[in-house]
């Protein structure tokens, strides 16, 4: 019988609390404080398998406006929690959610998405705390680590961070191709970590799952969509009034710090998780967000 996992879970906003949820099979201990008050013995104490670290500073303007903050809670938190869970969990996991707009695309210059192995285009502070802790923390310890990176979540709940919820409230918007993640590909992927790394450690070998799990993986929903055609999509479900398009040269003059477009692509991510075609992971979702409570409708 296969023991399940003693999860720790850090962060309490949207993908937090919708793992959480999602995980609850597994025994899961939330920390609800600051990253930085997590004590090694209240990690001995726990005795986590797997730390899955959701917390940080994530709003664009604000980590402008308050960038010590920004690079205490996404950069030194992090790392030094990081140092302190080797020394009280030797043997813990940690799974830590950086973000795909490290890039600043929407493709490389060769016209390729952008891969796990190249290397960040930051455009903006928020975007450089989390290139700069991906790579400490994969410089710390590449034998315990997956770094995680999402692009513009959403699912059927309401959360203010939630992309449909933004893109509910712009009159305009740029028709661009971007990856988007949907929060049911995050959990699926979380959950292919979570066996895959049992099964390496029921094996008592390093190298059975072939493909790995540590490492960074870039995490979406399989395709491209632009901001515009889910506003479409949004308004032909009555979620909000016919959107306007607007050149992203035409964003970039008001719209500061810089909005980043960023199509992704990963072999190993589609390989291992087999990850749903966009389209249609909208679709079900717009349905259900349709359904849910406290509906807010622009005519
Ligand atoms: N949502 C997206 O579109 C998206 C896309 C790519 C990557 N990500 C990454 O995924 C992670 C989770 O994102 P999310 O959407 O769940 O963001 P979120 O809804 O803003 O939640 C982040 C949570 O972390 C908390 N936090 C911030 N600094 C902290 C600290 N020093 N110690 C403990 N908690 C702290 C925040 O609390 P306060 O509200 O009090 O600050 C908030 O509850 C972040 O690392 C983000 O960069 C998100």
């Amino acid at each position: 019988m296969q023991v399940l996992k003693k999860l720790l879970l850090l962060g309490q906003g949207q993908i937090g609390s919708a793992l959480a949820e999602d995980l609850s099979e597994f025994p899961v201990h939330r920390w609800t404080g600051d990253l930085d008050d997590l004590s090694r013995t209240e990690i001995a104490r726990i005795a986590p398998d797997v730390i899955i670290n959701a917390a940080g500073k994530t709003g664009l303007e604000w980590c402008e406006r308050n960038a010590r903050e920004a690079v205490r809670s996404n950069l030194e938190a992090p790392v030094r929690l990081y140092g302190r869970i080797r020394e009280a969990a030797p043997e813990a996991r940690f799974i830590h959610f950086s973000s795909g707009c490290v890039w600043d695309g929407p493709y490389r210059e060769d016209g390729n998405a952008f891969t796990p192995d190249v290397p960040p285009t930051p455009a903006c502070l928020y975007s450089w705390t989390k290139a700069a802790a991906d790579a400490m923390l994969l410089d710390l310890d590449p034998a315990h680590i997956a770094i995680l990176r999402p692009r513009q979540v959403y699912s059927s709940h309401r959360h203010p961070r939630n992309m449909l919820a933004k893109l509910q409230t712009y009159a305009s918007l740029i028709d661009t191709p971007n990856s988007v993640s949907s929060i049911e590909v995050i959990a699926k992927t979380v959950r292919y970590l979570l066996n895959a790394e049992a099964s390496m450690v029921n094996s008592g070998a390093s190298m059975v799952n072939p493909e790995g799990w540590t490492g960074v993986w870039n995490v979406y929903d399989r395709g491209t969509i632009t901001p515009f055609e889910i506003g479409e999509l949004l308004w032909n479900a009555g979620l909000r009034g016919r959107p306007e398009r607007i050149s992203k040269a035409a964003l970039d003059a008001f719209h500061k710090p810089k909005r980043v477009d960023t199509v992704l692509f990963d072999r190993r991510f589609e390989r291992a998780v087999q990850p749903e075609e966009v389209h249609t992971v909208l679709a079900r979702t717009i349905a259900a967000w349709k359904e849910s409570p406290a509906l807010v409708t622009h005519d």
